[in-house]
């Protein structure tokens, strides 16, 4: 979690490309922000709450700068607060540091340093490190070798940006925690993400764990532990800062929804022909069909990660589904030619990471499914397929959910050979589908009549399963509202004890998905009284016990539930709006989870 930038160099000015850079990075945690310039000496800003809060303690005039960095937090150690908020620094104040992960030592080391007589202002593990450094300095050694040594000192996580007064230099250095480089004409970056720094450049270096950064105006050097110069590739990113903006929306979560064509044209394109029915993904030429599959993933990538396992069981290949945080190599059998594949929309998800590491120690051969170019899960397996869904800002997973979705039908039908023409024509009909859903949906009106409903279930069997889950996670996660997924024939075990005439009960009743039965589990909760939304590919089946039917385009039974999901998220959406919730921000909510 939370988001770090820095620049050095004097084609820009130094303040706009921190704030700018954050903004591009609230996504990753927004419960302070912070800023350390250096112009002679440090002027460091920092405040509790959005970057607004940050903005409006600026002062009105700017602020000169030679160099800088910033930080964008999501609160390990310590609640959210002025003192906590990043940039810290060490008693002299002359080195201002912002970290991204979690130091696991610092107890250790702050013991240590205060058994030297320094004193800590803030609960953070991170205010080690300028402490660590400023005794570095104190004792002689020059800025880079301060730096170094206190980063040498440091177990966990880590990716730390350092600045110094009187210097326009940037220090920088990664362990398990993502950093970027950005080159530019006349400056340098770095940054947790691509975005933070895209509108100045697209030509980056990914450093790499054990790895540090020096950056000065004109130059850029990465080293390894030892100072021995790295050579680094440049590679150059496709996004468009323009897909990153809100287009007219109120939130980036409504735009991303309506993204999804687009985001799943991306995602089918030249590896869908449908004249000779056949898939193919360059990327996974060289993989070999495997004799099972595991999948390890967390929140709605795991939700995706459930649908992609049904449908290669469907086609006869074992596959098992683990949230990454329960999947341990040395309890769980990994059988020879097992493929592993880490379905994680960031990359960076440390839950997912250290599964996915575990899995290669255990000599799987491991997939990263992910959008990010360049993340450590791309970067780590043995191989990489990208969902191609274009970058997601809110922190809701909605667009990347349907590529996932989809690069998992694809992946499914790589492995296992020829797929039916009803399936070719299904993930080519898909994007004019999801429009057919967007343009036609009575999300708002129904939102609107529950609003205020206790709590939200949602039910579905087969392929609408995971989907049931999703639909509450988002429920959940933009409405602050109770809300849970069921398989619909779970429902009378245990959770029809709660359904109410206050709980609305979304059921998906589609075609290719048991949906006599799940109509029995619509008829028990309509029994009891609790108002029922149908999502459906067949209205005449539910309309007689629906309160509202929510329609969706016929299809192969594989691909109703990605037109069904639409339906949900925009129902979340819609209540979260009429709830005035922060949409794209929710509270104690991060994009990209970095700690375990
Ligand atoms: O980047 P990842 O796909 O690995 O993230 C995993 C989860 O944190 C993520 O899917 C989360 O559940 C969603 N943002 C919820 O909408």
């Amino acid at each position: 979690m939370c988001g770090i930038i820095g620049y050095t160099g004097d084609g820009n000015d130094v303040l706009d490309v921190l704030m700018t850079g954050l903004s591009g990075l609230e996504y990753r945690g927004y419960d302070s922000a912070g800023i350390a310039l250096t112009n002679g000496s440090l002027s460091i800003y920092k405040r509790q709450g959005e970057l607004s809060a940050l903005e409006s303690a600026l002062p009105e005039g700017g602020l000169d700068g030679e160099a800088g960095i910033g930080h964008t937090r999501w609160s390990t150690h310590g609640p959210p607060a002025d003192v906590n908020a990043h940039p810290h620094t060490g008693p002299d104040g002359n080195v201002a540091v912002v970290h991204n992960g979690i130091i696991e030592n610092y107890r250790a080391l702050r013991e240590e340093l205060a058994a030297d007589g320094h004193v800590f202002e803030s609960d953070t593990d991170t205010e080690v490190v300028p402490h660590l450094i400023e005794r570095e300095l104190a004792a002689g050694a020059d800025p880079e070798a301060a730096f170094r040594e206190a980063v040498g000192r440091l177990e966990g996580s880590y990716a730390i940006a350092a600045v110094f007064a009187g210097s326009e230099t940037v220090y920088a250095a990664r362990n398990e925690s993502p950093l970027v480089l950005g080159l530019g004409e006349d400056g340098h970056y770095l940054a947790s993400d691509v975005p933070a720094f895209i509108e100045y450049t697209d030509r980056v270096i990914y450093l790499e764990d054990g790895e540090f950064a020096r950056l000065d105006a004109d130059e850029v050097v990465v080293t390894d532990a030892d100072g021995t110069v790295v050579e680094t590739s440049v590679e150059t990113i496709a996004w468009d800062p323009e897909d990153a903006g809100k287009s007219g929306y109120d939130h980036y979560m409504i735009k991303e929804i309506h993204e999804q064509p687009d985001a799943i044209r991306k995602c089918l394109r030249e590896r869908v022909e449908e004249m000779t029915r056949s898939i193919t993904v360059e990327e996974l030429a060289n993989l070999d069909a495997p004799e099972s599959v595991q999948f390890v993933a967390c929140g709605t990538s795991y939700h995706a990660a459930l649908y992609g396992a049904r449908l290669l069981r469907e086609r006869g290949i074992p596959a098992q589904t683990f949230l990454a945080s329960e999947y341990d190599v040395d309890e769980i059998p990994v059988p020879p030619e097992t493929l592993v594949v880490g379905v994680t929309q960031s990359g960076e998800t440390a839950d997912t990471m250290s599964a996915l590491r575990g899995a290669n120690r255990a000599g799987a051969t491991t997939l990263a499914l992910t959008n990010v170019v360049g993340s450590s899960a791309a970067r780590e397996c043995d191989h990489v397929m990208y969902i191609r869904a274009g970058p997601e800002i809110g922190v809701a997973a909605t667009k990347t959910f349907a590529s996932q979705q989809v690069a998992l039908a694809l992946l499914a039908s790589t492995v296992t050979g020829a797929p039916s023409q009803s399936f070719v024509e299904g993930l080519r009909k898909l994007p004019d589908q999801v429009r057919t859903v967007l343009d036609d949906s009575s999300a708002r009106e129904i939102a609107e009549t529950y609003e205020r409903a206790d709590a939200y279930f949602f039910i579905g069997r087969k392929y609408n399963e995971a989907v049931a889950y999703e639909g509450a996670l988002k429920m959940k996660e933009i409405t602050y509202k109770h809300a849970e997924g069921f398989a619909a024939g779970e429902l009378k075990h245990g959770p029809l004890a709660l359904v109410t005439d206050r709980t609305p009960v979304f059921a998906m009743v589609t075609q290719g998905s048991k949906p006599q039965k799940t109509l029995g589990n619509v008829k028990e909760v309509e029994a009891r009284d609790a108002p029922v939304v149908a999502v459906t590919d067949s209205r005449e089946l539910v309309e007689p016990y629906a309160d509202f039917v929510m329609e969706v385009p016929e299809t192969h039974p594989a691909f109703t539930p990605i037109l069904a999901n639409v339906q949900l998220q925009l129902i979340s959406y819609w209540v979260a709006n009429r709830l005035g919730r922060s949409i794209d921000k929710p509270r104690n909510l991060a994009k990209s989870v970095t700690v375990e």
